[in-house]
Order: structure tokens, then sequence, then C-alpha cells
């Protein structure tokens, strides 16, 4: 936390009580969708929509494919916080900020994250369209959103890192796959901070790193939600296979294309992973 403590908590006050006066119910799980992930939000019942733009001290959105709004309703018996449009690193934001709206979650009682981005795939065995979970990241960039001074009000000056992409929900996520007859990976997604794609010489070396898919979201969001004790289950759409594996340029057009032909089955899988996520009584 870079920013005073004192101006933070008043900022993060102001905006839990903007957004507790708009809402009638306390939220279970947060969701986070990435690039052309979007549509899951049309799927929420009794919806509550609020752009970025209204929310105090809330940043904007300015990535395409991104809405920039909350929209809160209920999927599969639970009441979803769902975030159609994130912060990137690549759009000029820092960590601290690009995070804000996890430590909002968690101030408005939700202890429950699942994240979706779209990365490019790294693991040259597996698929465009393919569904992958992210079991753990790499991280080679200095920043990190929790850097500064320590609130413990918030969390612990040094925290675990071995589990952020909680294991109990993978299973229930490779159960709900297995359920739908839906092949799902399971992999390690590495961070580059963008905006341009990789290299091919930077795609090997991830791969000799230990990378199966390559995005620039994501992992910030992930360490805030360790450091807050959250549960988190990240789930990536590999839109396209990375730079110099195939013998093409990326675009962004391939990226959106590739979410949309996913989306259906996404929504399912999520809608399934949703009904059969157990909340617990003290969330
Ligand atoms: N690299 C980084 N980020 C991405 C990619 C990629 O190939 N595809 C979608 N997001």
């Amino acid at each position: 936390m870079k920013k005073d403590i004192d101006v933070f908590k008043k900022e993060l006050a102001e905006t839990v009580d903007f957004l507790k006066g708009r809402l009638n119910r306390k939220a279970d799980i947060g969701i986070i969708l990435g690039s052309g992930l979007g549509e899951l939000a049309g799927e929420l019942e009794n919806r509550v929509t609020i752009p970025y733009a209204e929310i105090p001290n809330f940043p904007a959105s300015t990535a395409p494919g991104h809405e920039g709004q909350l929209v809160i309703g209920d999927l599969g018996g639970k009441t979803l916080f769902c975030m159609q449009g994130r912060f990137h690193y690549y759009e000029g934001y820092d960590m601290e900020t690009i995070v804000y709206p996890i430590y909002v979650m968690k101030s408005m009682g939700i202890d429950n994250l699942i994240v979706t981005n779209a990365a490019g795939c790294v693991n040259a065995d597996w698929n465009v369209g393919d569904l992958m979970l992210i079991k753990d990241h790499i991280k080679l960039l200095p920043d990190s959103p929790v850097r500064g001074p320590n609130c413990e009000d918030f969390g612990m000056r040094f925290f675990d890192m071995s589990d952020v992409y909680t294991k109990e929900l993978r299973d229930i996520a490779k159960k709900t796959a297995a359920e739908q007859g839906l092949e799902i990976r399971e992999g390690v997604y590495y961070l580059y901070p963008g905006p341009n794609f990789e290299t091919p010489a930077e795609i090997r070396m991830i791969r000799t790193l230990g990378g199966d898919a390559v995005g620039m979201s994501t992992v910030p969001e992930a360490i805030a939600a360790a450091y807050l004790s959250m549960r988190l289950l990240g789930i990536t759409c590999l839109t396209n296979m990375a730079s110099g594996i195939l013998d093409e340029k990326l675009t962004t057009e391939e990226v959106i294309e590739t979410g949309m032909k996913v989306k259906d089955t996404f929504i399912r899988l999520l809608k399934g992973v949703i009904s059969s996520w157990e909340i617990g009584s003290d969330d």
C-alpha cells in the first residue's frame, strides 16, 4: 500500500458505503470477467448495474472488450458481485489501483473470488479454445500490489502463496467439467506486463520457466486475494497459440473471436461451479 493508510481506508469506506446504499443484499462470490467473457453478467437475475464511473474512488476501465461496470445479481443460487471489465498494468495503473476492487469486495463481506481471463497458450500440446484452471502463477515483475507500509487490519506483512488458487475450488471445477463432458486443462499462468504481445524468444523462455499460459492480468488480483485471505478460483480461456508457436501474427481480433466462440461453454462451466460451491456459514 503506497498510499497513506488512513487516506486509503477513508476512500475504501466511501466506496463501500456507496455500493451498500445501492444494493439490497450481500454478495457471496466476486467474479472478474476477462476480455470477451463479460456476457456472463447478462445471465444474472435480479440485476443491479453500476458503471465504474459512478462509483466514488473507483478507477475507469479502458481495455477493449471490457464494459467497465459492476453487475450484481443471482446465478446458481448465489449472489454474484461481477466486474465486467478489470484494470490492467498496461493501461498505466499501478498495482495498488488494479487491486482496489478486491479490497472493496473483501470489505463488503465477500470471501470468495473467481478471476477469468484470456491468455496465449504456451503449452504446445494444448489447443486454442481450451479452458485452463490456473494452478499457480509466475510473476517476474518486481512490483507488487501490497508493496509499501502494511496495515494488519487487511493482512499480514508476509503471507503464504502456496495455495493461492484454492485446491478445493479447482477440484470442484474439475468435477463440474467432467460432469459436463468438458476437457479442462490445469496449468501455470505467466504474467507479462504488455501491452505488446510477447516475442517468440520470450515465449520459449516462459515455457522453459514452466508457464503454460501467458497473459497481462489476474496476478495482481490473485496476490491481493491471498493477502486478504480470500478463496480464489482462476479460469483462463486460451484464445490463441502464443507468439512464435504458429507461423502467424497475434491480433486482438483473434483473442476476442475465440472468447466469443468459447463463451457458452465457459458460462456453462461457471454456472455449474457456482451451483456446487459451498459458501461457508462464516463467510
Ligand atoms: N499474450 C498475452 N496476453 C494475451 C495473449 C497472449 O498471447 N492472448 C490473450 N491475452
